[in-house]
């Protein structure tokens, strides 16, 4: 019989990337390509949007970092990496489910609606249920956790829709723009999950 850490080194080679394609009413999560580049070089050029990101003070990347970051996003089995697409194949931005292949079955989920117009119209928040539902559904994940920067109030709240609890408070954790922020730390359990999705059933 193959023990937990059998198991946990199968997830891993559970999922082929480049053939996931998740589907919702207002977006599609589909593989990464490296037509994608040039959006996020511009997204991550617009200091609006990195403002909730810990790229801020990162140096925003050129063309060719962006491609060589896709291809290693495409190549690992750690993490789990998908383009956002609008439903009538507007890329917006990126998710992932990142960390997989860990003994404790967990996962650390990130997203960014790189295109500001799309922001606060639902885009997140579904993209959010896909992921989180493929990392318990197939990838079986017994955690998902998150952090964010305290003021990104929009983040916070799509997330507690998608059912994620806050779990603590690193009090000022990120130096920004010459002030203190606290970093707020998310989760999400698979028996929380399952329970949402009984209760959206009923
Ligand atoms: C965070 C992010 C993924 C959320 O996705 P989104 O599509 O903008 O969010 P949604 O529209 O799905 O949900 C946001 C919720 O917050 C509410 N909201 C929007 N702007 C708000 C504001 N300024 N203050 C309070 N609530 C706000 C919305 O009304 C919505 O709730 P509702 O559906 O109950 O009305 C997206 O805004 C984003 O990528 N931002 C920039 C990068 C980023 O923050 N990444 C995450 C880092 S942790």
């Amino acid at each position: 019989m193959l023990g937990p850490q059998a198991d946990i080194f199968l997830v891993g080679f559970l999922f082929d990337m480049s053939k996931i394609i998740l589907k919702g009413k207002k977006v599609i999560l589909r593989p990464l390509s490296l037509k994608d580049a040039p959006r996020f070089c511009k997204w991550l050029n617009d200091r609006e949007m990195t403002k909730f990101l810990s790229v801020y003070d990162a140096p925003p990347p050129g063309l060719k970092e962006e491609k060589e970051w896709i291809q290693e996003a495409q190549r690992t089995k750690k993490d789990l990496r998908l383009a956002i697409d609008t439903i009538d194949g507007v890329h917006i931005g990126t998710t992932s489910l990142r960390g997989i292949d860990n003994p404790s079955k967990r996962a650390e989920f990130g997203i960014t609606i790189g295109d500001k117009k799309y922001w606060g119209q639902g885009y997140g928040t579904e993209a959010c249920k896909l992921i989180v539902d493929y990392g318990f559904k197939k990838l079986k994940l017994h955690r998902i956790h998150l952090t964010c920067i305290v003021y990104n109030i929009r983040g916070k709240k799509s997330y507690e829709k998608v059912g994620f609890k806050v779990e603590g408070r690193m009090r000022e954790h990120i130096l920004r723009d010459n002030a203190w922020h606290d970093e707020i730390h998310m989760g999400l359990l698979r028996s929380e999950w399952q329970k949402k999705k009984l209760r959206s059933k009923n």
